[in-house]
């Protein structure tokens, strides 16, 4: 009888073969470990997209895109988004388990007492044109604290580790307001230590030197929230942009910079600013069935924007607490948003239509997220920059993992050539 454990690949025309073992996690499916196939069979696997492949063992974050489940370090994403707050869950995910109240403590001071900004890297901003993306100032700000701390970085030191860890979730909302203050011609304000990390960041958002800022508190509860949701989501694709810039042994702001780059697009993390301007063109939900007719046009590349997910096909968890959770804030802050009427029959149009259900594409945690940011005062484009701020606990979470790890390689994929087959030079009167 065979060994279950294993997966025996046979290749019938050159005869050779492969016993592959398979690996199991805590939860999840079992892998096939294909480390030895190219050696035994001479074939690569192919999977574009890698819709079928494992590209590492982690602890950190666990999915169930069929039941719809998201687990950081094991703890159901619905308790900590009831329980806990943002800074609690990115030292769980730092570390693997909740803090105890000294242990919290120590993080807190830490990350409070490394909020600003180096004074020269200010004068970065400057060079910036005043329209500029404010993503594309985050990626450079954040890729250039590596000129600020490189020198005393130690990529395998822990303790170097964990300050670059520190730096980052402490300074991210600094850059990220410094950010958006340039761009509307704001001085930009220092971080105040007596505030807590989210609060802190609303006050260099929008803190006028002229005249105190009345902040409702519900505005910063709504934020953590937000940042909870957002702060990792296993092997995305920034994630894995992290991971794969991190395997070269570059320096962690380095490898968050590429991270924050791949973000950005509108496929990922981009979304949230494209649902907010696709609700604005589609107006009123008069104009909803047309905007669904579009979607589902084959000879037309519009999509449904904050829809479908490559791992959920059930529903997205984050986006059944944001979606709840937009309508209380909206209630709270006492806004009233012909947006959200929109969302709501989008949702309602897309959910009973065919075409979603057959290919089980759902609102994700960026259909919702947009309406908040906007009742929040927050303006479009930083919307990207909201996600990156939290997204940086699981980057730097995944680096950190990934350096722990015995044996880490560099990521090498390979491809299948599809270009010309060998030939000559020819000189320029003989082509
Ligand atoms: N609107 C219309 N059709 C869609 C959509 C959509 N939003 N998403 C997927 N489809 C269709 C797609 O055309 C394809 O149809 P067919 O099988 O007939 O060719 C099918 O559904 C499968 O789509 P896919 O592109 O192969 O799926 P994927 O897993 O490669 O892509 C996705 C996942 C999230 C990139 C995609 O659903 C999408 O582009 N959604 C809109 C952008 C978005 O909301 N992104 C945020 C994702 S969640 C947060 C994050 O990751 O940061």
């Amino acid at each position: 009888m065979s060994d279950p454990k294993i997966v025996k690949l046979v290749d019938e025309s050159s005869n050779r073969s492969s016993e592959l073992p398979l690996i199991s996690g805590t939860l999840g499916p079992a892998c096939i470990d294909i480390g030895t196939l190219y050696k035994d069979t001479g074939h690569f696997t192919y999977d574009p997209g890698y819709g079928s492949t494992a590209s590492t063992k982690s602890a950190i974050t666990y999915i169930d895109g069929d039941q719809g489940v998201l687990l950081y370090r094991g703890y159901p994403i619905e308790q900590l988004a009831e329980k806990s707050s943002f800074l609690e869950v990115a030292y769980l995910l730092l570390n693997g388990e909740l803090p105890k109240p000294a242990e919290f403590a120590t993080f807190e001071h830490d990350i409070t007492h490394h909020t600003m900004m180096h004074e020269a890297q200010k004068n970065f901003f400057q060079g910036f044109h005043h329209d500029a993306h404010p993503m594309a100032m985050l990626a450079a700000a954040v890729a250039s604290l590596s000129a600020f701390y490189h020198d005393d970085l130690d990529v395998e030191n822990p303790a170097d580790r964990k300050m670059a860890a520190i730096r980052l979730i402490a300074k991210m909302p600094t850059i990220a307001a410094a950010c958006y203050r340039y761009s509307i011609g704001w001085p930009m304000r220092y971080p105040r230590n007596n505030l807590e990390y989210v609060t802190r960041f609303l006050h260099m958002m929008f803190e006028v030197p002229s005249e105190p800022l009345q902040m409702n508190p519900v505005a910063a509860k709504a934020l953590d929230l937000l940042f909870i949701l957002h702060a990792d989501h296993e092997q995305n694709a920034s994630t894995s942009t992290v991971r794969l810039v991190g395997s070269t042994g570059a320096n962690p702001y380095a490898s968050i910079a590429a991270g924050i780059t791949a973000l950005w697009g509108p496929a990922h993390g981009g979304a949230n600013e494209a649902v907010l301007k696709q609700l604005k063109e589609i107006g009123t939900p008069d104009n909803v069935e047309s905007a669904v007719l579009r979607a589902k046009d084959k000879n037309d590349s519009f999509r449904l924007m904050g829809f479908g997910h490559r791992v959920y096909k059930n529903f997205d968890p984050r986006a059944k607490i944001i979606r709840e959770m937009c309508h209380k804030v909206l209630a709270e802050l006492g806004v009233n948003d012909p947006l959200l009427e929109v969302a709501m029959k989008l949702e309602e149009a897309a959910l009973k239509d065919d075409y979603f259900v057959e290919r089980k594409l759902y609102p994700n945690v960026d259909f919702y997220s947009g309406i908040i940011y906007k009742a929040l005062g927050i303006p479009t484009e930083m919307f990207t920059v909201m996600f990156a701020i939290a997204r940086t606990a699981g980057w730097i979470a995944h680096w950190i993992e990934q350096h722990e790890t015995p044996g880490s390689r560099i990521g090498r994929p390979r491809q299948i050539y599809t270009g010309a087959d060998v030939r000559n030079y020819m000189p320029g009167d003989k082509r």
